[in-house]
């Protein structure tokens, strides 16, 4: 086996959006960023993976199992998926619950259940929210529980919709830490981002879906030398110097100029 996911051929249609002849192929140990403008069908290729939506055509295979009716179970015990919005990720009453239900629904024993959620727990830095209601949480607490729930679950293959999103400086290093930790371990990752910083320093490859389609799917390398990449990631540089531009004017003309 040489491929974590392998799509093939894969076709999706919305009422107002489809997805076309997609195709990709997650190595195992890679960690690949999927990258396009909002509305480009990032998390709808989630849903796909997930079998939470079914392909009008094409196939999909996860560790060699297809994401079919009769696959879906051993899927999923592969698969650990970040929601964009961890709203619709946490359902527990507390934040323990919630992340030791994914090891106890695995089968696990009480001790492990309880090592993994602790552990879990840690490395998010929310030990000390355990009993607390999780609709209590901040964004970025959330953000953190949900998280400890996905990798509780220690999967092969970690799928996440914006990681980094609503969080603070401690986290984004945890996370990053944990990045560490799951490379180490052979764990490939499919994530998604609109952040340039962590396009260029974590991604081996790049995947870019343009309305519904693969527009480009290549090494890291290749890919900030593409134009068209570079397109859906923006240039930053050329909007910092405009702002600066625009604060210098203010400031020589005065901000009561108009008054
Ligand atoms: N349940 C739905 N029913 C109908 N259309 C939908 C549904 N969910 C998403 N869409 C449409 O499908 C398209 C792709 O949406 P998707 O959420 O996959 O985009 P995305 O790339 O994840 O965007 P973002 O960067 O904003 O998260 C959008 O045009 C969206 O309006
Ligand atoms: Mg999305």
């Amino acid at each position: 086996m040489t491929c974590a996911i392998d799509v093939c051929g894969v076709y999706f249609r919305y009422e107002n959006f489809s997805m076309e002849d997609i195709n990709m192929e997650l190595h195992i140990g890679e960690q690949k960023a999927m990258v396009g403008l909002n509305g480009s069908g990032k998390t709808t290729l989630f849903k796909l993976l997930l079998g939470l939506l079914e392909p009008t055509s094409g196939e999909i295979h996860i560790m060699d199992r297809k994401v079919d009716r009769e696959g879906l179970w051993e899927v999923r015990q592969n698969v650990g998926f970040l929601f964009q919005n961890p709203d619709d990720q946490l359902f527990s009453p507390t934040v323990w619950e919630d992340v030791s239900f994914g090891p106890r629904n695995l089968g696990l024993s009480e001790d492990e259940i309880e090592e993994r959620a602790e552990w879990a727990l840690s490395i998010v830095g929310m030990s000390d929210f355990a009993n607390r209601p999780v609709n209590q949480m901040s964004h970025g607490q959330a953000k953190r529980v949900a998280l400890a729930g996905v990798v509780a679950m220690r999967p092969q293959i970690l799928l996440l919709d914006e990681p980094f999103t609503g969080l603070d400086f401690p986290m984004v290093s945890g996370i990053v830490d944990i990045i560490e930790e799951l490379r180490g371990a052979g764990i490939s990752v499919l994530y998604t981002t609109h952040n340039r910083f962590f396009l260029e320093n974590w991604a081996d490859s790049v995947l870019v879906l343009n309305n519904g389609r693969v527009v480009y799917d290549g090494p890291i390398d290749e890919a900030l030398e593409t134009p068209l990449v570079l397109e859906q990631i923006g240039n930053w540089n050329h909007l910092a110097q405009k702002m600066a531009a625009s604060r210098t004017r203010v400031r020589e003309i005065g901000f009561s100029a108009n008054g």
